[in-house]
């Protein structure tokens, strides 16, 4: 998977202008290049001057779904054929569950809204809901985790950054005894992987997540046991 259809993009743009950081471009390669030319169900919250409708519109496959929203009314004039856009504001639970009811449930959500630190966990919770089984959520800039002026701050405990860093904690649920001060989470169930890179958290759903077992093999016989869970681990589950 290359970053190769991003670059060629951009030399075909028409008078929506795009902007993203050129290190996304690997990004999009490595956690959504196996999509490329695939039908499959989108939605992007944040469109601004649109040039990312017709990015993604040749990206993924042809009988593709795309929606696209934002809380700016003049957005709506940027939509490409076929293209769904809805107008609303992605820290409303009620306008995120309209659009899941009506859009859902979707193979990837990309978060390039406002960036605000409420805005950025709001949606992520009222929308992680809607991913489909093996689906995946990106939420980008997350560099304003560090910017007070987006709700963050270094180690800021609401920012998405400190908050997805909970979410790798709540992954791991499954192999700690503390049901007091770290009950097991249903992340541990769905959550196949956190992936911090620069600026993009993303993260990917595996609705077949049980209890992790070790396997073994010995002269070709193989074993599996929880046993390493029930001595170490999350003893409320056995
Ligand atoms: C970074 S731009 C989107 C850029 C676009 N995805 C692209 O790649 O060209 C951010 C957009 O988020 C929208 N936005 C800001 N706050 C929002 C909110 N609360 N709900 C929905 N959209 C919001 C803005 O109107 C703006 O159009």
């Amino acid at each position: 998977m290359t970053k190769d259809y991003f670059i060629d993009f951009l030399t075909k743009t028409d008078h929506r202008l795009v902007t993203k950081w050129l290190h996304y471009f690997d990004v999009y390669a490595a956690e959504l290049g196996h999509l490329q030319n695939k039908d499959i169900t989108f939605l992007e919250i944040g469109i601004f001057r649109g040039g990312s409708i017709p990015m993604w519109g040749g990206y993924f496959g042809k009988g593709s779904k795309l929606v696209f929203a934002d809380i700016d009314p003049a957005c709506r004039a940027l939509a490409d054929p076929g293209v769904n856009i809805e107008m609303g504001d992605q820290s409303d639970p009620v306008f995120l569950k309209q659009l899941a009811e009506r859009h859902g449930p979707f193979d990837v959500i990309i978060d390039d809204g406002g960036h605000k630190m409420d805005q950025q966990t709001i949606s992520f919770e009222n929308l992680w809901p809607a991913v489909k089984d093996g689906g995946q959520y990106l939420v980008e800039d997350t560099h304003t985790s560090y910017w007070p002026g987006f709700g963050g701050g270094y180690q800021e405990p609401a920012s998405f950054v400190e908050y997805a860093k909970r979410l790798v904690d709540q992954m791991h649920s499954w192999y700690t005894d503390q049901d007091d001060i770290f009950p097991l989470s249903q992340m541990a169930r769905e959550l196949a992987y956190v992936h911090f890179f620069d600026s993009i958290v993303a993260l990917k759903k595996d609705l077949k997540r049980t209890p992790p077992v070790t396997i073994t093999s010995q002269n070709g016989k193989i074993g599996r046991s929880r046993k390493a869970l029930e001595v170490r681990g999350r003893k409320s589950i056995f």
